[in-house]
């Protein structure tokens, strides 16, 4: 049975993009793999971040993947920081990884544009840790969203490296990359994210859900309920595609075409689907605020199997560097 390995950062609400893009994907695969997921909190502080809300935000993040469908009978859920070996592993990778490769990934870029005042090593590094999130379990697939997939090949030109130069321990990871793989903002100019004010966040009440899909952009060629529209730029019919019945995206593709649906019925009929997919996530996650214990538990159980393996991993890779 392969091994697929993915993680999520607890750096605020978790959107449908994440939900689209990756976590929906991740339910479908665990039946058929040996699944790790992770909430990467030593990713998440490569930027500035409230000390004293990050508990929450871990707590949050593992939550809601449970409540999404992340069974903890059928997959491991753990906290990065609790398997100190990441962070190791990471050290031995940079020894491997040259600056050049990181100086060009379009997230760090990104990322440095956004946090001028810190753009500190960690980010720099932060695929370095990635690659060594996914190596540690020998992981040999990782799925993820279209952001990820550059990161996902530096991983795996750091395993071929680090096996050319220490012998043949990791295998190079693949990517699953999910149906829906970039899902963009509200607005229609950037990709869905926790940082910007563009998402739907996957808890969201129904309520701001309808407010949100009210104003979000649609074909800005659209300007009058008479004109015709086209679904192929329209981002709301993107959501459709991920949400609505097949029926009802044949429906509303050809109806808006020919301006035989507005606007604002399509969005109803999203509003309504999207209610309906999220509102069964939205209980769960409510229960197990109130059973916080359990998905303690769930992590630490999560977080004891993945121990296991690391250490086997990490013995290896000390041996194989001659660190002993
Ligand atoms: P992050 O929130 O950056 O930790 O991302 C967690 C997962 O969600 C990764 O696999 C991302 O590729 C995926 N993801 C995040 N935002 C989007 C988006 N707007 N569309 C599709 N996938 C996304
Ligand atoms: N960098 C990923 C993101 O922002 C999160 C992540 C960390 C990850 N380690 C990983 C994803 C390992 C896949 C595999 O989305």
């Amino acid at each position: 049975m392969s091994r697929i390995f993915s993680g999520i950062q607890p750096s605020g609400e978790i959107t449908i993009g994440n939900y689209l893009g990756a976590i929906r994907n991740w339910v479908r695969l665990i039946d058929e793999h040996d699944s790790i997921f992770c909430v990467v909190d030593q990713h998440a502080i490569t930027v500035e971040y409230e000390i004293a809300e990050l508990p929450k935000k871990i707590f949050d993040a593992a939550a809601t993947n449970i409540a999404a469908g992340l069974d903890p009978a059928k997959c491991a859920l753990f906290v990065q920081s609790r398997v100190p070996e990441h962070t190791e592993l990471a050290w031995y990778f940079n020894t491997v990884t040259p600056m050049g490769d990181l100086g060009r990934m379009t997230q760090f870029k990104e990322k440095s544009k956004q946090h001028r005042e810190n753009i500190n090593v960690g980010l720099f590094g932060y695929p370095v840790l990635q690659a060594a999130d996914i190596l540690l379990y020998k992981a040999d697939r990782v799925p993820v969203g279209e952001d990820q997939v550059q990161h996902i090949e530096l991983a795996r030109d750091i395993a071929r490296k680090f096996n050319a130069r220490f012998g043949p321990i990791f295998p190079e990871p693949q990517v699953i990359l999910s149906p829906t793989p970039r899902i963009m903002g509200l607005d229609g100019q950037a990709k869905m994210s926790k940082s910007m004010k563009n998402y739907i966040g996957v808890l969201e009440e129904p309520a701001s859900i309808r407010s949100k899909l009210a104003v979000a952009l649609t074909d800005e060629n659209r300007k009058r309920r008479t004109d015709p529209g086209n679904p192929d730029i329209c981002n709301i019919f993107t959501l459709h595609k991920s949400l609505s019945s097949p029926e009802e995206i044949d429906r509303v593709n050809v109806e808006c075409r020919r301006a035989g649906i507005g606007c604002v019925d399509c969005k109803k009929i999203l509003a309504d689907n999207m209610i309906r997919e999220l509102d069964p996530i939205r209980e769960k996650f409510r229960e197990l605020e109130r059973r916080p214990d359990e998905v303690h538990d769930v992590l630490e159980k999560g977080a004891a199997r993945c121990r296991t393996i690391a250490a086997a991993t990490m013995d290896e890779v000390r041996r194989a560097m001659g660190l002993r």
